[in-house]
């Protein structure tokens, strides 16, 4: 130890705690893990090394934590498995070899030995021995960090490879059991030597050029995630999601400054990208959280990896190696208390639930006892528990044990001596996560509502205050983790730094990264240069393109199910769009008398039976006049029979009806139920067919409208039932009218309505019924919402802190949805369409109103003076909502219909 400067090192730290990294600046390390796809391809391996020169510029010490290649463990497997081991071994090299070649590493120099291990190993098979199936598995990592140190001698860097064996020991005393072998635990301490001795070690290891490695401070050490040591110097693995652990463990071992774990997502989501595009990133969590969030199903993150550092209090960074620019998540305890708050939907799926009944555990001691001993006798770990005095409902632990079909037949004969059982496995368990739960049950009101319609196995709210979760049929859990967050995970927040939620999944994930599948072809982007052109001629207009209502008008009457449809035409009442969808057959659904005036102006030759009236609380003129003038007119209160008995003597009306239970995009949308004011509850039904009998009121259509904005196809299914079960009250019904509320997409990875389901669904229905009934459907946003877009330029920008505004000509003046229902309209910046969205902006109008906001937190291409902003699905409810607020005047309405205007053009030609 000739170097004085080394001496220094040397006892820094060594008397270093991981807290206390200000007096070893110099030597302050940063664990950073990198998963199986972060280390497959040469793309990911350069993103290492910028990474890694980052730090060393910082004098920081980056230690490498690394999986195997993707896919390796996998093989790994069958090799252990004995499924075609060789063919196995074959694409394990291919693999590594690919990837070298990628560098030009010499790859048996680079890592020839555990090649060489691995391949003896294998032809020395002791089956059903765990030490021998650890040492075939940690091949995969001793491989891929040895080639990875190899890469990052390419790239420049001295990087050292150390056995992350030498730092992690485990202890466990039971070391004939697989467990011991196969899921070992550790319990970190912070080792100061070792941290001496690898720094010394690395400062008399060559690198690849043959130069010494001496700058301590540019040190960079590389090593293996999922292995340890056991006290017989046995490799051990940790277990499922073992590289986490394994960052964990050495940030705690090895006094890191912060632990970063590098994988395909920019952190953690309030939901799983994967169902809910619109899932926030999550920016701070605090450890319990983070622990409680991974363990309840988010994959980024295994929930074993928080306690190590939540006791030694280093904080934990999850970022995103394809996206490296990204603020990721950090977790820690420094996370600002929001209050209560419920930060993410989590949903784990494949649990399986055990009922245990008996009327035997009333007042008795020790059923439960005597229960979980037989779980414990089959080493099975429970998860969630609900009890009542006859029951007792439990899911098991997926984390702890993969659960064999024949252990639970096993499980359930010893159960039956005790109490009646029944297991069901094809579960979902749901979770809201979030600190005080407890303290926000009032606020989860609307979301509790959604249970009403499915079965709930279990519903247990966790002692520790950080979740609420119910089980539910698999098939359900998507659709509900989506309707939860929708309704409790705040989507128009603005994003200060200090906030919980980020960005949304959707702006973080550009879009050439996105899915194929989500980028379908949409007309506006062919039609630029004619919406750039109309956009001139304007300073804020709706577009309307005439071929894509027709196209979704052919959608619906290509349903064999529905012999009738009719347009709501409160959505969008442009005569064009009116002519257009009356030119293919199809009829209207109108609410005032304004409506139907307007139509027979527009159309002289319209006759009644084109139309359904279907107005709530209008006055009795509208009733009368339309009554007289003969189109269908639907009763929606029994009031109106009792006040106005003479009106309906002898008439023939429709009759909506309340089936309780309201669904739609927004609170305000759901048209069913004790808060909304439509339809006749199922309770007065008697009572106004007691009534038509008197008044010899025919009832030859029955209605039911549920609200707007639905996507999933039973709802029609559901409602369909309903009726035709009404229909026995209502002898004379030979219509059906299932009313409108097809939902449709607004932003990559939305659900869909899919109408095969929705017309299988209502043909089977249909086909129960015991008389023939035609079905009718009066769709609005469906026919015109994404035909349409507003088409506004920007006037000026503006930064305030953190939060960037885009000015634009028009705001909720021309579009009141998003502010009225925080509903999402896509916005692109026409002007640049193909460039690169890299601000985070909300764009807002002129309006003198805060709310005043078209889209917040959206990712666009820079915006300048003049640019033409495209506010997408404008064709609904856009320009019949706008006003005349401010004394800003209407926004323009055009229409483009391309094949039209050919035809036109040519007409001209000939002429
Ligand atoms: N039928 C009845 C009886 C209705 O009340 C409505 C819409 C429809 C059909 C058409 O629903 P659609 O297919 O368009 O979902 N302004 C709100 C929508 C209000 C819908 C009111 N009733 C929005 O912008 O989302």
């Amino acid at each position: 130890m000739s170097d004085p400067s080394s001496n220094e090192v040397v006892s820094a730290v060594a008397t270093a705690s991981p807290l206390d990294t200000s007096s070893t600046s110099t030597q302050a390390s940063v664990v950073l893990k990198f998963g199986g796809t972060s280390v497959a391809s040469a793309k990911t391996w350069r993103t290492i090394a910028s990474l890694v020169r980052k730090y060393q510029a910082k004098g920081e010490t980056p230690i490498l934590v690394c999986s195997a290649l993707a896919g390796v463990t996998d093989l790994l497997q069958r090799i252990v498995n004995n499924e075609e081991p060789d063919q196995a071994l074959s694409e394990i090299q291919q693999k590594h070899w690919t990837l070298a070649h990628a560098f030009g590493v010499d790859v048996e120099a680079a890592m020839g030995v555990p090649w060489q291990a691995l391949q003896d190993l294998s032809t020395t098979r002791r089956d059903d021995d765990a030490a021998w199936q650890a040492q075939v598995m940690a091949c995969g990592e001793l491989m891929s960090t040895r080639l990875g140190a190899s890469i990052l001698r390419t790239q420049g860097i001295a990087a050292c490879w150390r056995d992350a064996r030498e730092a992690l020991l485990c202890m466990t005393t039971d070391k004939a059991g697989k467990r011991h072998y196969l899921n070992a635990e550790i319990q970190p301490e912070h080792n100061a030597q070792l941290v001496q001795k690898w720094r010394e070690q690395a400062r008399f290891e060559q690198d690849g050029d043959g130069s010494q490695n001496n700058d301590s401070a540019a040190q960079c050490w590389i090593t293996q995630g999922f292995i340890a040591r056991d006290d017989n110097d046995g490799t051990v693995l940790l277990g499922r999601g073992g590289s986490d652990t394994s960052a964990a463990y050495l940030g705690v071992v090895l006094g890191a400054r912060r632990v970063e774990i590098w994988t395909d997502v920019p952190g953690m989501f309030s939901a799983n990208p994967k169902v809910v595009s619109s899932a926030r990133q999550l920016r701070h969590l605090s450890y319990r959280e983070a622990q409680e969030i991974a363990a309840t199903g988010a994959k980024v993150l295994h929930p074993r990896c928080i306690a190590p550092l939540r006791e030694a209090g280093i904080p934990l960074h999850i970022d995103s190696t394809l996206q490296p620019e990204l603020q990721g998540s950090v977790i820690s305890d420094e996370a600002r208390d929001f209050g209560a708050q419920v930060k993410a939907i989590c949903c784990q799926r494949g649990i399986t639930l055990i009922s245990m009944e008996t009327l035997g555990m009333w007042q008795q001691v020790g059923f439960l006892a005597e229960a979980f001993q037989r779980f414990q006798r089959f080493g099975l770990s429970i998860d969630l528990i609900s009890t009542s005095e006859s029951n007792v409902t439990v899911t098991l632990d997926t984390h702890a044990q993969m659960v064999d079909i024949s252990v639970l037949e096993s499980l359930k004969a010893e159960l039956e001596t005790i109490c009646r059982v029944k297991i069901i496995t094809d579960c979902a368990s749901v979770s809201l996560v979030g600190r005080g739960i407890r303290t926000i049950l009032h606020r989860l009101g609307p979301a509790l509502e959604l249970f009403e319609e499915r079965k709930i196995h279990l519903l247990s709210q966790a002692a520790n205050d950080l979740n609420l979760s119910v089980v539910v049929e698999n098939d359900y859990a998507d659709s509900l983790v989506r309707q939860l967050h929708h309704l409790l995970i705040p989507r128009d927040a603005r994003i200060p730094e200090e906030s919980v939620f980020g960005p949304l999944w959707q702006h973080l994930v550009q879009p050439e990264t996105m899915p194929q599948a989500t980028r379908k072809a949409i007309w506006w982007r062919e039609q630029r240069q004619a919406l750039l052109q109309r956009a001139d001629e304007h300073a804020a207009a709706y577009v309307y393109h005439l071929p894509t209502v027709r196209q979704r008008v052919q959608s619906l009457q290509r349903l064999d199910s529905v012999s009738r449809l009719l347009y709501a035409m409160k959505a969008n009442s442009h005569p064009e769009v009116l002519r257009c969808i009356r030119a293919q057959g199809v009829g209207f659904d109108c609410v005032s008398w304004a409506e139907i005036q307007y139509l027979r102006e527009l159309f002289p030759d319209l006759s009644p039976q084109e139309v359904l009236f279907t107005p709530n609380f209008a006055p009795r003129e509208e009733y009368a006049e339309a009554l007289a003038w003969g189109c269908t007119v639907t009763l929606d209160n029994l009031a109106i029979l009792q006040q106005w008995p003479d009106l309906w003597r002898d008439q023939r009306a429709f009759l909506r009806v309340d089936p309780g239970q309201g669904h739609g995009h927004h609170q305000k949308v759901k048209t069913a139920g004790v808060h909304s004011k439509f339809g006749v509850p199922l309770g007065e039904l008697d009572e106004v067919a007691e009534l038509c009998a008197e008044l010899n009121l025919t009832i030859h259509g029955l209605h039911v409208h549920i609200g707007s904005g639905l996507t999933l196809a039973d709802n029609w299914r559901r409602n369909a039932e309903l009726l035709i079960q009404l229909t026995q009250q209502f002898p004379a019904v030979e219509n059906l009218d299932l009313g409108g509320g097809l939902g449709v997409p607004t932003k990559a990875g939305d659900s869909e309505l899919d109408l095969r389901e929705l017309d299988a669904g209502l043909r089977e229905i249909q086909a129960q019924a015991p008389k023939a009934l035609n079905l009718w459907l009066e769709p609005g946003r469906y026919l015109v919402s994404e035909a349409g877009v507003l088409l506004v330029h920007v006037t000026q920008t503006k930064g305030k802190g953190q939060v960037r505004y885009v000015g634009v000509t028009a705001g909720m003046n021309a579009l009141i949805r998003p502010t009225l229902y925080g509903a999402y309209h896509d916005i692109v910046n026409l002007s640049r369409l193909d460039d690169k969205r890299q601000e985070l902006v909300n764009i807002v109008g002129p309006i003198c109103e805060t709310g005043d906001i078209l889209g917040l937190d959206r990712m666009l291409s820079p915006c300048q003076e003049g640019d033409v902003l495209l506010v997408a699905n404008g064709g609904a409810y856009g320009a019949v909502m706008a006003s005349r607020y401010n004394l800003r005047p209407l926004v323009a309405e055009v229409v483009l219909d391309p094949a039209r205007q050919d035809a036109l053009d040519n007409l001209g030609n000939v002429a």
